[in-house]
């Protein structure tokens, strides 16, 4: 007999077979026991009729809890009622372990208690729909770098400086050597891989001490950066868009189900996949000053300013030339005013918020230097960086994505902390 997955029960209909997995529910009414089974790939109905399993073993099934892990031989069918769905006439239950109690049930439990049990929470259809979506996205993303000339190349976790200011930054000691720190994020490694091989992305966790405590930050997530030379601003914002809109359709054409099961709004996911919008930082603070916000030109954007530009927007939206004061270091100058920088952030529609931090580096060694030396940076701990401007260097630019904050616009999912398996909060590090 064939060992066989749920998901490819359609291939199987009308022979026996055997599944492997766990009760997510059972109910029983006379010589009748109905059990929804799921096998990690996908769920279906189980029915045990009484005489067809014998006394034993059918009290025995009885007793079955929610989460019991067993084996079923069965016949696969057409569902009675339902067009398109399967169901199994089971022939035999093997109990590997029956489970008693388990803690969560259909009931309403708070985000407290279902973060507590994140171990065993991960098994309900939403989490496992989100951690689907998020595997989908995952690959998505490295198919687009392959397809486009991109080479993985792994950045330090374990670094000696700052990517992203010394605000966030998680410190330990690190023997003889002193002070350590997590990687905030691996670009300025990935700049070095550019000179090497071309273009280069990295995919991986990242940390960040961040004091937010809201919907959309992690302290550790994971990050994908990209880094390409001779890509200069505007390219660097059409490989963003063609990334994101390669991973909308990946989404849209591998987890419908998944989407299903979340409610999630799939026209409001097609309607992202056209042209993304563009605006310079000066023009979305006129743009929400127009709407009766408060902020002033030199200001980054909160959440709710994301949220008000990009209301009734169905697709993304850059916002680009930002002053020099709130963004990174490396940031290159627009040409045509110093106190701007070509960075860009991509935000989300429907208030997810930032997905993207990118910009064109600086490449001018002097110019670097003196931005370097206005934050007060150490010299010393950052001069292989500086050496990438003395020795061939080329206009280049690179983007990051968080991969929690796509997961969660993809997957519409209100909270971030859904779309990581063990997510890591200022107030939770547990289990
Ligand atoms: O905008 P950020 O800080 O950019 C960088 O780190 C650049 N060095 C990337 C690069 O150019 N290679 O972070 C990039 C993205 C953000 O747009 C956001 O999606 C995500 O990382 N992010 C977070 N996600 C979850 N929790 C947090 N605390 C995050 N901080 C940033
Ligand atoms: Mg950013």
């Amino acid at each position: 007999m064939q060992d066989i997955l749920v998901s490819d029960i359609a291939k199987h209909l009308g022979t026996e077979v055997r599944l492997k997995g766990w009760v997510r529910n059972i109910r029983h009414s006379g010589k009748l026991i109905f059990i929804i089974f799921r096998d990690g790939s996908a769920e279906i109905q189980a029915v045990a009729f009484k005489p067809e399993l014998g006394e034993e073993s059918f009290e025995e099934a009885k007793r079955l809890g929610i989460e019991s892990s067993i084996i079923l031989t069965g016949i696969p069918k057409e569902h009675q009622k339902k067009a398109g769905e399967y169901e199994l006439d089971v022939k035999s239950i093997k109990v590997i372990q029956n489970a008693e109690d388990y803690p969560i049930s259909k009931k309403e439990h708070g985000p407290d208690f279902l973060l507590s049990n994140r171990h065993l929470w991960i098994r309900s259809s939403k989490q496992w729909a989100i951690l689907r979506i998020r595997h989908t996205v995952y690959f998505a993303i490295c198919e687009y770098l392959n397809d486009n000339d991109f080479f993985r190349f792994d950045s330090p976790i374990l670094t000696p400086n700052a990517c992203e200011g010394t605000t966030t930054l998680f410190e330990l000691d690190y023997f003889d050597e002193g002070k350590a720190y997590l990687s905030q994020s691996g670009q300025l490694y990935l700049e070095t891989g550019i000179m090497s091989l071309g273009r280069v992305y990295d995919f991986g966790p990242v940390f960040r001490a961040e004091r937010s405590k809201t919907r959309k930050h992690l302290t550790e997530f994971w990050m994908m950066d990209a880094e390409a030379a001779f890509v200069e601003h505007d390219e660097n914002m059409a490989i963003q868009e063609g990334l994101i809109r390669h991973v909308i359709r990946k989404v849209l054409e591998k987890c419908d189900k998944e989407l299903d099961i979340l409610e999630r709004d799939k026209d409001r996911l097609k309607a992202a996949d056209a042209p993304f919008k563009r605006m310079s930082h000066h023009e979305a603070i006129e743009y929400l000053r127009s709407k009766g916000s408060e902020i002033d030109h030199g200001s980054d954007l909160g959440a709710a300013d994301e949220a008000l530009l990009t209301e009734g927007s169905p697709v993304p939206i850059f916002i680009d030339r930002w002053p020099k004061e709130i963004k990174a270091f490396y940031m290159k100058r627009a040409p045509e005013n110093e106190n701007l920088v070509l960075g860009s952030d991509l935000i989300a529609p429907e208030g997810f918020g930032e997905i993207i931090g990118g910009s064109q580096r600086e490449d001018d060694y002097e110019l670097l230097l003196s931005r370097m030396k206005e934050e007060k940076m150490d010299l010393e701990e950052y001069q292989w960086f500086l050496d990438l401007r003395k020795y061939g260097s080329v206009p280049h630019s690179g983007f990051g994505i968080g991969l929690e904050r796509l997961v969660t616009w993809m997957s519409g999912t209100h909270h971030i902390r859904e779309t990581i398996p063990f997510p890591r909060m200022i107030y939770r590090i547990y289990p």
